[in-house]
């Protein structure tokens, strides 16, 4: 029989570490390193408090940790030892240069494909599991051959659709896996290694689907740009929902009863946020100008404008609804990830809402059940771009914000407040006691929902003044200025 393929992971990050335990306790004859600069990140990866919270990743890595699943920092090593690589590293936007504001960073990229050239021995196959710009494979190409001492490398793009949250059981069920590989014999060859070695263990066939590598890139770019505009599509009507009377849910499902549009995905909030949608439209937005397509360019750059507005219309509705100031008020922030069942702040809206009510000098007391106070107090204190960089190589400000306050309950962050905003979907939020955290507020009292999670209703009911994302408006809130 054939030796034990040995897979070997650059990046340990939210997408290398779930993706690789699935990997090795779907594939038990497969050896699986995930390795990573980061010490902290593998030091993390290998103790009982793993550096992400994911539901059921505890379960896989304790499973398949020391039996074929490995976490190291001794990257080399593992690099030169592995049949398949992948490279998971981040590929944020470009801070500066050439593009900045809207290219992605592939710093990260090119030492991984340096490093790999340097200390390959034998065949290898790279798969870019990070998301790149479409041709990034030329590239990485370009500096393993030029690089080669005569070893063969194929390069594949197997880019990643998993949402955090739920990444586990987007694992375990795809609703595709994509390979793209170069066309030459050497290239579908590899192509079928990716595909029979590993994915063909717990993905149908039907499911596996193979193009080459320009549209497996593209794909990825194209996927996270059609998800983020359905948001933009839902957030801009409900603007107008709210203007009329309309009710946003009701729109959205009338509307998701079409087949041919689907109901998934069309819940109104305060904005999309995350590592992805924004980051990838934005390369999307650059690489379509850089092939001259400034319509095409303007036409995905307004997804990521909505975005914007969505966020800082809900923060003028706030403002304008406490009498046009929220100066010295205690406001109440419930949920500050990204979305719910995940630890991950990275572009989430929380952070540009606490943004726009400190500017109107707001004290905000935020509570969310898996965000650590030293992660809030450092992305509300970084500028614009600083938080697509890994956390770890982010210089830590001993600036705290004297305005924030952040506590470990959500009654102790209500009490005393004059509005509370929920800002992340948790579970536990349906289920508070409202009446409590009523009695315990100025009056009146306010509740924003960013998310569609409370019933409006029956806070009404209780005494509160209601404002949810495109529902009809209280009559307090048509009473107040219009919202710019
Ligand atoms: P992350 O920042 O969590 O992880 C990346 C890791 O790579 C970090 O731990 C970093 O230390 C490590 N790294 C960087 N350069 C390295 C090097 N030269 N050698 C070894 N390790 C190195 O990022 P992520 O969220 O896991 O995203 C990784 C990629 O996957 C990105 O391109 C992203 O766009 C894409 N992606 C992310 C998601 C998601 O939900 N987060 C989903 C699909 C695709
Ligand atoms: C996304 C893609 O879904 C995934 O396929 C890709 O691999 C990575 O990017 P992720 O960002 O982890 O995943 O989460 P997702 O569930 O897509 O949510 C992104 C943002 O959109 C969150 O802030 C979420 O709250 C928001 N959202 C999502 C809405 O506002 N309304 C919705 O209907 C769905």
């Amino acid at each position: 029989s054939q030796k034990m393929v040995k897979i070997c992971c650059i990046g340990a990050g939210y997408v290398g570490g779930p993706t690789m335990a699935v990997i090795a306790l779907k594939c038990p004859a497969i050896e699986v390193v995930v390795v990573d600069i980061s010490k902290p990140r593998i030091d993390a990866w290998n103790s009982d408090q793993l550096p992400i919270y994911e539901p059921g990743l505890d379960e896989v890595v304790k499973e398949c940790r020391g039996r074929n699943l490995f976490f190291s920092t001794d990257v080399e090593k593992h690099v030169a030892e592995a049949d398949i690589i992948f490279v998971s590293v981040n590929t944020p936007t470009k801070t500066r240069g050439l593009g900045a504001g809207k290219a992605a960073d592939l710093t990260y990229w090119e030492s991984a494909a340096r490093m790999i050239a340097d200390v390959s021995k034998s065949d290898k196959i790279v798969v870019e599991k990070s998301t790149v710009p479409v041709k990034t494979a030329e590239a990485i190409e370009k500096i393993l051959t030029h690089n080669s001492k005569g070893i063969n490398y194929q390069i594949l793009s197997n880019p990643e659709f998993l949402a955090e949250g739920t990444a586990i059981k987007d694992l375990f069920k795809p609703d595709r896996v994509l390979i793209g590989g170069r066309e030459t014999p050497e290239g579908k060859k590899a192509v079928q290694a990716l595909k029979e070695e590993v994915y063909a263990h717990w993905v149908p066939e039907d499911r596996i689907i193979t193009t080459n590598l320009w549209s497996a890139e593209l794909s990825k770019l194209a996927a996270n740009a059609f998800l983020a505009q359905r948001i933009s599509s839902v957030n801009a009507i409900s603007a107008l929902c709210e203007a009329t009377g309309a009710n946003v849910s009701e729109v959205a499902y009338a509307v998701g009863k079409d087949t041919r549009i689907g109901p998934k995905f069309l819940n109104a909030s305060v904005g999309f946020g995350g590592s992805c949608f924004q980051k990838d439209i934005l390369n999307l937005v650059y690489i379509c100008e850089c092939n001259g397509l400034p319509e095409v360019a303007n036409y995905w750059k307004q997804v990521i404008k909505i975005n914007d507005y969505q966020k800082s219309r809900f923060v003028n509705r706030v403002v304008s609804s406490m009498f046009n100031t929220v100066s010295g008020k205690k406001i109440a922030i419930l949920g500050f990830a990204f979305k719910k069942d995940t630890g991950d702040t990275r572009e989430t809206p929380a952070i540009d809402v606490c943004h726009g009510l400190l500017g109107d000098k707001a004290q905000i007391s935020i509570y969310d059940p898996q965000v650590t106070e030293d992660q809030i107090q450092r992305d509300l204190s970084m500028g614009k771009f600083d938080w697509d960089h890994p956390r770890h190589l982010q210089p830590t400000s001993p600036t705290a914000f004297k305005q924030v306050s952040v506590v470990w309950d959500a009654y102790e962050a209500t009490k005393g407040a004059h509005g509370l905003c929920i800002l992340t979907e948790w579970d536990e939020f349906k289920t508070l006691d409202y009446q409590r955290i009523f009695d315990n507020m100025q009056k009146p009292a306010f509740v924003f929902d960013g998310r569609n999670v409370v019933d409006p209703e029956k806070l009404r009911e209780i005494g509160f003044i209601v404002y949810s994302i495109g529902k009809p408006l209280d009559a307090w809130l048509k009473d107040m200025p219009a919202v710019a």
